[in-house]
């Protein structure tokens, strides 16, 4: 197993992202977090999609040493980068001794039970303190230029609740008397002078800490994070939250009535102050970056992350504005202690050095905060609510939680698939003879023929009863097998794109063949697939079941819910739907020209998908042969996924959903439904209790399982 990348703070806003950047390139990583500002959540949705091969979590304490110690015996670690810490300025005003712990005796702690692993530090531009405007954008040499200069004889903590001889002192006593390799000298306490809060100050102390100990290092000083990951399932979730972006956000999502400009006065040009916001998975990269750096024997460096521009507090707002389309109410306060005018990096050294340079403009960072905050308006959270599904006229219980249960129940067995092509004893195969004494001819591609067991029949017994609340009527149809192809060892999965397009031809002309046929009403088309479906023949095939009346259990409330909608919204909901899965995006498993297919918002079993034609089409016979090649790939790709999420063949059911053949036009939009009773590997969800009598209960997130998916697509392709 290789080496794991340790990330301190992992949960938080910065790390989640950069172990979220190492995982999705493969690699290993554990994260340690004792989870006070971070979110359990995002660990949950790693552990998840990686799975424990790829990534651990250490709910540890860099506080407590004897815990650490354990950490560093239970992994080897190539690096690590560090973001756990507090980084709240006004808070480090009023608790100095929390920040002076949590940030500076912590770190020292990482530092001691680490070795000689290279680290890459998470600094701030609030080490560089209230630079005059002379010096803007700030080059890394800032501290070094103007102590050389003798500017700083005095240091420019502003009134805080603790003095800066104190907080030196507590370095002497807590750290250097008991480590005098990491005792500050002369030049040590120059830089940290410089800050204009404790929390700068702990910050420098950090990273003069990491000069006297000798150890190769990446100090990066960010200027302002911003954004979230382009999946729009992680982001940034503070509480309190006290940064520009999301507060302002928040005014656009209507949970605060106005943003509070914090001072106008500024020597700046519009008076506000003055940032350098970067994307937050930019930033992650740059961790990346200067990791693997030090890893191949790179000496120590310090960059600044930052875009070299800046935008002003009302710069911001108009941006957000424009982004989210909202008026965003502002009102005038008083500056905010500790803020400088304008802080802008001057980051050419990272560029010259490793490349890296911000490449996304400002909107494009506000944009994805906005997707985050718009999406996930209350920040993480397990979810845990009824969402109504259209498509089945029912309401589902959503809870997540439930998906981590202890489970003592019986575990399915995963069939890993055979390689037979032919086999002797198979119904289905070409030339066997059937139970019936019927040979199966020596067919060559998609071959149907009647059920040997039909449900239902055209020449039934005529009925029309009624007998108080109780009635019957005639039980009349078609059933009809349909096997994709002669290779018993294949699955509509293994077929090639163009195999499964000839399924979708043949589909289509069974459809109007039996739909043509005037006791037909609804030519149901469905695949049933493996054992926890029911199903044990593994030859490829699927089923017909063309019924005389619109059966009941999804089309008739569909056509009912069709109608209703269009009557009140004037559309179609099914292209809605579509519409607002594609504008959600975290759902979304494939979105082609003709096809969109997604897990939907009110998932009834985890692993529901929906592959549907974009346009507003009743059935497989308004589509082209483009059209049905690309609903044939979209097949392939969401089957293949779902049989290499579950590292053996998918048991599933897949249904035709078409509009009915009774000569009325209901307006219908055709759905490819899959769904299952699996609920992970080897893991059924029993439908029992509250499933039959209440309401379905999903045990999962569909953003989740959606996610997960998407995962083994990749891995696939
Ligand atoms: N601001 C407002 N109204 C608000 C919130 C912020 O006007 O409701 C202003 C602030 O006064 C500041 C600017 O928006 O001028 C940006 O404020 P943020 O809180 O978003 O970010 P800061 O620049 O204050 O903080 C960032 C990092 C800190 C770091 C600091 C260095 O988040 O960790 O830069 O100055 F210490």
């Amino acid at each position: 197993m290789t080496d794991a990348i340790l990330i301190t703070g992992g949960a938080g806003y910065i790390g989640s992202h950069t172990a979220r950047r190492l995982l999705e390139d493969n690699r290993r990583v554990v994260v340690l977090d004792d989870l006070s500002t971070g979110h359990r959540e995002v660990l949950t949705f790693f552990e998840r999609i990686y799975g424990p091969e790829q990534f651990g979590f250490e709910n540890v304490s860099l506080l407590n040493p004897d815990e650490l110690a354990g950490v560093f015996d239970r992994h080897t670690f190539s690096g690590i980068i560090d973001f756990a810490a507090k980084s709240l300025v006004g808070e480090s005003q009023e608790k100095p001794r929390f920040y002076f712990e949590n940030n500076v005796l912590a770190f020292r702690n990482l530092v001691a039970a680490s070795g000689d692993i290279p680290i890459v530090k998470s600094s701030t531009a609030a080490t560089y303190g209230e630079p005059d405007s002379g010096y803007i954008p700030l080059g890394e040499g800032y501290q070094e230029h103007i102590l050389g200069a003798g500017e700083f004889d005095q240091c420019q903590l502003m009134p805080a609740a603790v003095s800066f001889d104190e907080l030196l002192g507590w370095y002497k006593q807590d750290i250097a008397e008991q480590s005098p390799a990491l005792a500050l000298g002369e030049i040590d306490i120059a830089h940290l002078k410089i800050p204009t809060n404790v929390y700068g100050i702990t910050k420098v102390m950090d990273e003069r800490l990491l000069v006297r100990s000798g150890r190769r290092f990446a100090a990066l000083r960010y200027f302002n994070a911003a954004g979230a990951d382009r999946s729009r399932l992680i982001g940034e979730d503070h509480d309190p939250e006290t940064h520009l972006i999301p507060i302002v956000l928040q005014v656009a999502l209507g949970q605060r009535p106005h943003i509070t400009v914090f001072g106008d006065d500024y020597d700046t040009l519009d008076g506000t102050a003055v940032r350098d916001y970067v994307s937050v998975p930019e930033l992650a990269d740059a961790h990346v970056l200067c990791l693997d750096k030090l890893v191949s024997g790179a000496e120590s460096m310090t960059y600044n992350l930052g875009s070299s521009k800046g935008f002003s507090v009302r710069e911001i707002i108009k941006a957000v504005r424009e982004v989210t389309g909202h008026a965003i109410p502002e009102i005038l306060g008083e500056r905010r202690s500790g803020d400088p005018a304008t802080l802008i990096a001057n980051a050419d050294q990272i560029k010259k050095d490793l490349g890296w340079q911000v490449q996304e403009s400002l909107l494009e960072t506000i944009e994805s905060a906005w997707h985050w905050h718009r999406l996930h308006p209350q920040g993480y959270l397990v979810v845990q609510e009824e969402r109504f599904n259209p498509f089945w006229n029912r309401w589902v219980n959503v809870a997540a939680h439930r998906g981590n249960r202890p489970w003592r129940g019986e575990t399915q067995s995963m069939d890993k698939g055979g390689d037979i092509a032919y086999e002797p004893e198979c119904y289905l195969c070409p030339g066997n003879t059937r139970v019936t004494g019927d040979v199966n001819p020596n067919y060559e591609g998609v071959w149907s023929f009647t059920n040997d067991f039909s449900s239902l029949v055209l020449d039934a017994y005529e009925t029309e009863q009624r007998n108080g609340p109780y009635a019957s009527r005639t039980s009349r149809g078609v059933c009809e097998v349909v096997v994709y192809g002669p290779n018993h060892s294949q699955r509509l999965s293994t077929l090639s794109v163009n195999e499964i397009a000839n399924v979708v031809d043949a589909w289509a002309d069974i459809y109007a063949r039996l739909g043509e046929k005037a006791e037909i009403a609804y030519p149901l088309i469905f695949e049933n697939r493996g054992d926890v479906m029911g199903n044990s023949q593994p030859h490829p095939h699927g089923q017909v079941y063309a019924y005389g009346e619109i059966p009941d259990l999804i089309v008739k409330p569909q056509l009912a819910m069709f109608a209703q909608y269009k009557k009140e919204k004037g559309g179609c909901f099914v292209c809605d739907a579509n519409d607002v899965e594609v504008d959600d995006g975290r759902r979304i498993l494939v979105n082609e020209k003709d096809v969109v297919a997604y897990v939907p918002f009110a998932a009834q079993f985890p692993y529901d998908v929906m592959i549907m034609p974009k346009r507003h089409v009743a059935s497989l016979l308004e589509l082209g042969a483009e059209e049905r090649l690309g609903l044939a790939d979209a097949l392939q790709c969401v089957l293949t996924g779902l049989d290499g999420l579950f590292d053996a063949p998918y048991h599933y059911t897949l249904a035709l959903l078409q509009a009915p053949t009774d000569g009325v036009d209901y307006g219908y939009h055709m759905q490819i439904q899959i769904t299952s009773l699996l609920r992970g590997p080897g893991l059924r969800k029993h439908v029992v209790g509250a499933d039959i009598f209440g309401n379905l209960i999903n045990p999962s997130d569909p953003n989740v399982t959606a996610e997960e998916l998407r995962h083994a697509m990749a891995e696939i392709d």
